[in-house]
């Protein structure tokens, strides 16, 4: 018998069958086309892995109570599985859910499945192929009970940072693992939209080639900006085409693609009324990215620099301070949405938790991480990010390259949609006044919305016409 059933073979999930059976732990595979689950078998040496044949064969191999790991595509891929699935277990047994699946279906079939004793599990997974097989990090969410059968396995094949604590925590109830895994990939979408506007001045402006750009992310790569994409965007940057002989970056067309997750996140966060502006931008900016014909037709039409106008002396420097502190607002953001959302679907987060398994095996991994951990172990209940001493500090020493970075961006023509964000959030975050008197104004003037007065107490209304 098997101490863990997976479906869905394909590079994630036969690469978590390889890290489950380094870890000790026999696994029955069961993929569509049967032929996939056999083949996985048959390469591992040690016996620990087999394949099933039919659904009923693959629960019939599993000890009770049955622990399934679904890593099929998000959505209804996931509906016909558990379909599949329910006639054939029995109460007590549990489904983890490892895909990207939207966190209110998620909360939809732990309810129904609830309904049969059978425990759900959503779990955010992240680290794409590499970090399935080596250690991902692991986002789980559902019922406590489950958490506790699950995981000594979880905690097995999760990712280690430095201080040796696995990457993985039971994060709360219902949807709660994939609201955390929704959020990662908002601030995943941020930090790579960051990094690529840093190579867009960096190459428009500063003429900056291939061999040097990797060199420059590679030098960053050691220092505050430490990151798992600032050190893949500096290999990328030494891989040529094998035809041509050029960086293959150069040849890649400018459309960036996305599966939703990030549309998700920002749509989340409209709905709560939490401000997600940078998240935002950057999945705007893959939106115009699409817009390849319009955008070739409107560059010969639309005036505007061409990226000519950089402090040369200044660049790197500036741009390196801009990319830290985008990155630092990215997550600010994206925590203050986890708070926000934890109160409001009762998933009762842990902030520091949340960065404590983000700090190794996860996309958004990165050094900053570690100063995030520290900040909501001192304090858990800190109202932003931006205000945590060490950040309030790092910030700080970055304000003028920050802003000379726009400068640049804005005088040569380069869009730097995310470093923008981040810095007008930054700026409102911290503006003790803003110009909402004169909204309020506007409001009460068209629609007699009536306004408060910093003088007095209680609501207004004027009839602005006479006064
Ligand atoms: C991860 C990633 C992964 C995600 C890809 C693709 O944490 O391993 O977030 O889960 O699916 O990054 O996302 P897009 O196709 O939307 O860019």
């Amino acid at each position: 018998m098997a101490d863990m059933g997976l479906i869905g073979v394909a590079v994630m999930g036969s690469n978590l069958v390889h890290n489950l059976v380094r870890n000790g732990y026999s696994v029955a595979a069961y993929n569509r086309t049967v032929a996939r689950a056999v083949e996985l078998a048959q390469s591992d040496p040690s016996g620990k892995i087999v394949a099933a044949v039919s659904m009923e064969d693959f629960v019939s191999k599993l000890d009770f109570p049955r622990r399934i790991l679904l890593m099929v595509k998000a959505g209804k891929a996931v509906d016909d599985m558990l379909e599949q699935l329910k006639p054939l277990l029995a109460p007590g047994d549990i489904i983890v859910d490892g895909g990207n699946s939207f966190f209110r279906d998620t909360e939809l079939r732990t309810a129904a499945l609830a309904q049969a004793g059978i425990h759900y599990v959503g779990m955010g997974i992240s680290g794409g192929a590499e970090g399935a097989l080596r250690g991902p990090s692991l986002m789980p969410g559902g019922p406590e009970a489950s958490y506790k059968q699950l995981g000594p396995m979880l905690r097995a094949i999760a990712a280690r940072p430095a201080d040796g604590k696995p990457c993985v925590a039971y994060l709360g109830p219902g949807g709660a693992g994939h609201y955390v895994k929704m959020v990662h990939n908002g601030i995943e979408y941020a930090i790579m939209q960051a990094i690529a506007e840093a190579y867009a001045l960096l190459s428009t402006c500063g003429k900056f080639d291939a061999a040097k750009l990797a060199g420059l992310f590679g030098e960053w790569n050691r220092g505050e900006l430490a990151s798992y994409l600032v050190e893949i965007t500096a290999r990328i940057f030494t891989v040529h085409d094998p035809d041509s002989g050029k960086p293959l970056v150069e040849l890649i067309l400018d459309k960036a693609e996305q599966k939703g997750t990030g549309q998700w996140t920002s749509q989340s966060a409209l709905e709560q009324g939490i401000a997600l502006n940078i998240i935002t931008s950057a999945v705007d900016g893959r939106v115009l990215s699409a817009l390849k014909d319009e955008r070739v037709q409107a560059a010969h039409i639309l005036a505007g620099p061409n990226g000519q106008l950089c402090d040369q002396r200044r660049l790197v420097t500036a741009v390196r301070a801009a990319l830290y502190a985008s990155m630092i607002t990215a997550y600010a953001q994206g925590f203050a949405l986890l708070q926000n959302a934890s109160h409001v679907f009762g998933y009762n987060y842990q902030l520091a938790e949340v960065a404590r398994i983000w700090r190794a095996g996860c996309i958004i991994r990165s050094a900053l991480l570690e100063d995030i951990y520290t900040a909501y172990t001192a304090q858990p209940e800190l109202p932003n990010l931006l205000m945590a001493d060490s950040l309030v500090k790092a910030l700080a020493k970055r304000q003028s390259d920050w802003r000379a970075t726009l400068v640049m961006g804005v005088e040569s023509g380069v869009a730097l949609p995310v470093m923008s964000a981040a810095l007008a959030y930054y700026d409102a975050y911290r503006s003790a006044r803003l110009p909402a008197n004169l909204i309020q104004a506007q409001r009460d003037f068209f629609g007699s919305h009536t306004y408060q007065r910093i003088d007095r107490p209680g609501y207004f209304h004027t009839e602005w016409e006479e006064s």
